[in-house]
């Protein structure tokens, strides 16, 4: 049956109002006085979505204390609870009474997981080795990403995939009965892909085996240590050899989640840029391989200390102390790209602002993240009047003392673009509007508050 001409329009318009009505324009500018206090950030979003995860697989209660209450990690609350596990806040702990390896049940409805990839992704991974039926989604973001790469070596454990064309959600998993081990090869470097064939591997019978060229963040591996798996790592230069048998009986566990260093990257670079401010945020976690960017604003003379390292649950943390630096430009090699991967926007901005002409390499995987942020990141730049190129993965941009700004810059439901393009707004001559800030609250609720508490010039267009 075809609709009327009329209410089709009628349909496709209101969508386009709706969207109108939901977006939540903000505007940047300079705060004309330092930026100064001590925060602290929201705590970190992988560790946060892990936690609720392998909760809900162990016997027995897992408490979690800094849990990221961003919509991303809410969305992680509301598919385990849809697959049988109790999730639920006390105070400011959340309580997760978990089900067992093996015992999760098959959710009576379609599993949304709204704007995170991370979710989206380790979740394949636990569905494919438990033998019931589901369908995932996500938001228009979600639903563009690539999903190949989890679904074609999860295949190999028994579990079917049922996509859209291009392996894209909405997709229907049926998981294996009888999973089969996994051994496997990352081709791309990818944390999300490692953990969602480790999760696979809990209930499949024998030794999962995971081989990474290039490190990447390790939250999984530490944290199933944590609740009992045995997990080996071993390396060979570069390379690193994961190996986890299955089956393991997963004890809930205390967690303590660390300030995000993603999220913390924010009003870092805010107060390196904004002439006069010195920071200080407090109990963000230091894991080696989050750590890319602190190492690169390092190259580029910034004013870094940590104060007071620490080790909280198995992580690293401490206090980071910044201090307004004039910056100089950065040639940022490829293979620190895993060590920093979604802090490529905020480097960007700090670029713009330094003096010389920097080069970010080996970008290919920002292409898939919430945006193109590759893309999406040059034009927030030359939005603002900075020169920039794009040569092949490499992204290339001509710093300047003082850019113009002035722009309006579309975030395409990327929180990162948004809280990037808030900052550079502190620095450009002229104040920097972002299209829609409604996706900040995915990975930092607080984000505007605290820039506030700091002094951030932030404010309705
Ligand atoms: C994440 C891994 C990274 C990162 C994402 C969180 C994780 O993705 O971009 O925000 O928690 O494992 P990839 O592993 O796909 O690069």
């Amino acid at each position: 049956m075809t609709r009327p001409l009329c209410q089709t329009a009628f349909l496709v318009l209101s969508a386009a109002v709706m969207d109108l009505i939901q977006a939540r324009p903000l505007q940047a500018y300079r705060p004309g006085r330092p930026l100064s206090g001590e925060i602290s950030v929201p705590g970190d979003k992988s560790i946060s979505h892990r936690a609720l995860m392998f909760g809900a697989l162990a016997i027995g209660e897992t408490r979690i204390t800094g849990l990221l209450e961003g919509e991303d990690v809410l969305r992680t609350a509301a598919a385990m609870r849809a697959l049988g596990a109790s999730v639920q806040r006390q105070g400011s702990t959340w309580i997760v009474a978990g089900r067992g390896i093996g015992a999760l049940i098959a959710p009576d409805d379609v599993l949304d997981m709204g704007n995170s990839g991370t979710a989206a992704r380790l979740l394949c991974g636990i569905l494919a080795s438990h033998d019931i039926f589901s369908v995932m989604t996500g938001d228009a973001s979600l639903r563009k990403r690539p999903m190949q790469r989890v679904i074609e070596p999860l295949l190999g454990c028994g579990a079917v995939f049922t996509a859209r064309p291009g392996n894209r959600l909405p997709l229907a998993i049926q998981g294996a009965r009888d999973a089969l081990p996994l051994t496997y090869r990352l081709p791309v470097a990818s944390a999300q892909v490692k953990s969602a064939i480790l999760l696979a591997g809990l209930n499949a019978r024998g030794v999962t085996e995971v081989e990474e060229p290039e490190p990447t963040r390790d939250h999984s591996e530490n944290m199933l240590r944590h609740f009992g798996a045995k997990v080996t790592v071993s390396a060979h230069g570069k390379t690193r050899h994961i190996a986890l048998t299955g089956q393991p009986e997963l004890r809930g566990a205390d967690i303590a989640v660390p300030g995000d260093p993603s999220s913390a990257a924010f009003p870092l670079v805010a107060g390196l840029l904004v002439p006069g401010s010195r920071l200080t945020l407090n109990g963000v976690g230091l894991n080696p391989l989050r750590t890319g960017l602190l190492e690169t604003l390092r190259e580029m003379g910034a004013a870094l200390g940590i104060r007071d390292p620490r080790i909280q649950g198995g992580e690293s943390i401490g206090d980071i102390v910044v201090e307004h630096t004039a910056l100089k430009a950065v040639d940022v090699p490829a293979g620190r790209a895993p060590s920093m991967i979604d802090e490529y926007p905020i480097l960007a901005v700090a670029c713009a602002n330094a003096r010389g002409i920097s080069r970010l390499r080996g970008l290919s995987e920002l292409r898939v993240k919430e945006s193109d942020r590759l893309t999406a990141t040059a034009a927030m730049l030359q939005a603002g009047g900075v020169r920039v190129e794009i040569e092949g993965d490499d992204l290339i941009i001509h710093g300047t003392a003082q850019p113009e700004g002035g722009g309006r810059v579309a975030t395409h439901m990327d929180h990162r673009l948004a809280m990037s393009a808030l900052v550079f707004g502190q620095v450009t001559a002229a104040p920097m509007a972002i299209d829609d800030s409604s996706f900040i609250d995915t990975s930092f609720p607080n984000f505007v508050a605290l820039m506030h508490q700091l002094g951030a010039g932030i404010g309705q267009p």
